[in-house]
């Protein structure tokens, strides 16, 4: 979510000021992401980095994270978004983390979107984490780690790829983001400052990844055929529409991205 500092600063306003107007963003971007078949939105919102910032806008961003967590946890149950924060919790203020708490057991039941928030969050150190956890034979294999990896960041289930990575404010890198999980993530710059960034133009991201060709490492009639032998999963309660979620993509146009991320910041 690049853009906010540099948003506040060309309106002559402090950088708090864009934070709070990004958090409008995220508004609209959670409310708009269902309805382009998005299952799972995860926004980079603090990465491990971020401590070195000046205090007193860390402070201003704790304070905006709970308040933030606190005022859309009613709208994220009316919609059906579970939220989840990914990160470490160790260093997060207390009263953050009885928001994140509240926040996740208020919305468990959503199952239109799983809304993932990175907060103290870097790739590095949950690769290092899953190292260090991962004892078992079982847990060296892909599927296995992947599941140690999703544990170390407090995911309940393994970690999944990003289909799309969307990153604002025109930066183009990773900034120590999902490094295990992009290997195979579409990648998507957008010249708009986060706060500026909108459902529209995130419906924009998704027809553009629609018409990316993928073909993980084969070549286009085969990536075609593998998507096509992939059997549609049911995704939510036996009593919801099922929705068939893409693993892959054909090789014309991809199925709608089963992961999205809004942007890694530094
Ligand atoms: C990066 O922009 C953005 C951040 C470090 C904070 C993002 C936080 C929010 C949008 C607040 C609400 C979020 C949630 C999910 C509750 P930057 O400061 O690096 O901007 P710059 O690139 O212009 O300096």
């Amino acid at each position: 979510m690049d853009g906010n500092g540099r948003w506040a600063r060309s309106r002559g306003l402090p950088r708090l000021a864009g934070h709070h107007a990004g958090a409008g963003s995220v508004r609209k971007v959670v409310e708009s992401a269902p309805d382009l078949g998005i299952k799972i939105l995860t926004l980079y919102a603090f990465s491990s980095d971020n401590w070195k910032r000046p205090i007193g806008e860390v402070r201003g961003l704790m304070r905006l994270f709970r308040a933030h967590l606190a005022s859309e946890t009613p709208e994220l149950q009316k919609n059906g978004v579970r939220l989840r924060v990914i990160g470490r919790r160790d260093r997060l203020p207390d009263e953050v983390l009885k928001a994140i708490d509240d926040a996740e057991r208020a919305t468990s039941r959503g199952r239109r979107l799983e809304l993932r928030v990175a907060v103290d969050y870097s790739a590095r150190d949950t690769l290092l984490a899953a190292i260090r956890q991962a004892r078992s034979p079982e847990a060296a294999t892909r599927g296995g780690f992947e599941r140690v990896l999703g544990a170390a960041m407090n995911l309940p289930e393994a970690t999944s790829d990003v289909d799309l990575l969307i990153r604002t404010g025109g930066e183009q890198r990773l900034s120590d983001f999902m490094l295990w999980e992009c290997c195979y993530a579409e990648m998507l710059f957008s010249p708009k400052h986060w706060p500026e960034f909108s459902g529209v133009d995130l419906a924009a991201a998704v027809a553009e990844f629609q018409h990316r060709e993928r073909r993980f490492g084969t070549v286009p009639e085969v990536a075609a055929a593998r998507a096509e032998q992939v059997a549609p999963q049911s995704v939510g309660d036996a009593e919801e529409e099922e929705i068939a979620v893409s693993v892959g993509g054909d090789a014309e146009a991809n199925d709608a991205p089963t992961a999205y991320v809004a942007a890694p910041h530094e």
